[in-house]
């Protein structure tokens, strides 16, 4: 499974990127706001830190502005990845994207049925957004299982990237459910790591072996 970091703050992403475990990274028009960066600026400044992967979304409304945004967006790096809205435009939009080689994230996913399009408009990632399925009081997690099984049954190469991560407990889920990436607040990915117990085996581990009076090195 890879793990994305869902940030565009570079000081996050330069410490998730110490520990390693970065494959890549999703930005969309509000976390840029966040940031309080110029999108060209902060956008390369990250496909230099990284690697893999790193959405950036395009803002217009038809596939004809979709597809201008995308290209541009596309000459900050070669590891874009153009990310447009499942939309019937955006759908117009990855099609003509992807058949030119670039990758695409159809963003927005609510429904099967979307996702379903968004393979068949060779999409290379999918974003299911799970949080805001379960804020309506809807199971954001069978969206990520049912899809499975459909790009299972057609072989789509389409990547489920589950989306809008608001706890470990999502992590788990969709990493159980088969999603090929998930993309993660930074605050949650650090949370991942931790367990009480872990902090109390090790305090209790290290008094023993302070005891001891012995050195490793
Ligand atoms: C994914 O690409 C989106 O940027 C993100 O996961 C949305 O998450 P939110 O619903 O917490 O805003």
């Amino acid at each position: 499974m890879e793990f994305f970091a869902d940030t565009a703050e570079t000081k996050e992403i330069a410490e998730l990127i110490d520990l390693g475990l970065i494959d890549g990274i999703t930005t969309n028009p509000s976390l840029i706001r966040k940031s309080g960066r110029d999108v060209f600026q902060v956008l390369s400044e990250i496909c230099q830190m990284v690697k893999g992967s790193v959405s950036a979304e395009v803002v217009g409304l038809t596939a004809k502005e979709m597809v201008s945004e995308g290209r541009r967006l596309a000459e900050i790096a070669s590891n874009i990845t153009i990310k447009v809205p499942l939309t019937l435009e955006g759908l117009k939009a990855c099609k003509i994207l992807s058949s030119e080689g670039r990758q695409v994230n159809v963003t927005l996913c609510f429904s099967s049925n979307q996702a379903l399009l968004a393979a068949k408009a060779g999409a290379t990632y999918i974003s299911p957004f799970i949080g805001r399925l379960d804020d309506l009081g809807m199971n954001g997690m069978e969206l990520i299982e049912d899809i499975r099984i459909i790009y299972d049954n057609y072989d789509f190469d389409t990547k489920i990237l589950a989306a809008s991560i608001r706890s470990p407990l999502h992590v788990r889920e969709s990493a159980l459910a088969g999603a090929d990436v998930v993309t993660v607040p930074p605050a949650i990915i650090k949370k991942l790591a931790q367990h009480p117990l872990t902090d109390k085996g090790l305090e209790s581990f290290l008094a023993d072996w302070n005891k001891t009076g012995m050195k490793i090195v």
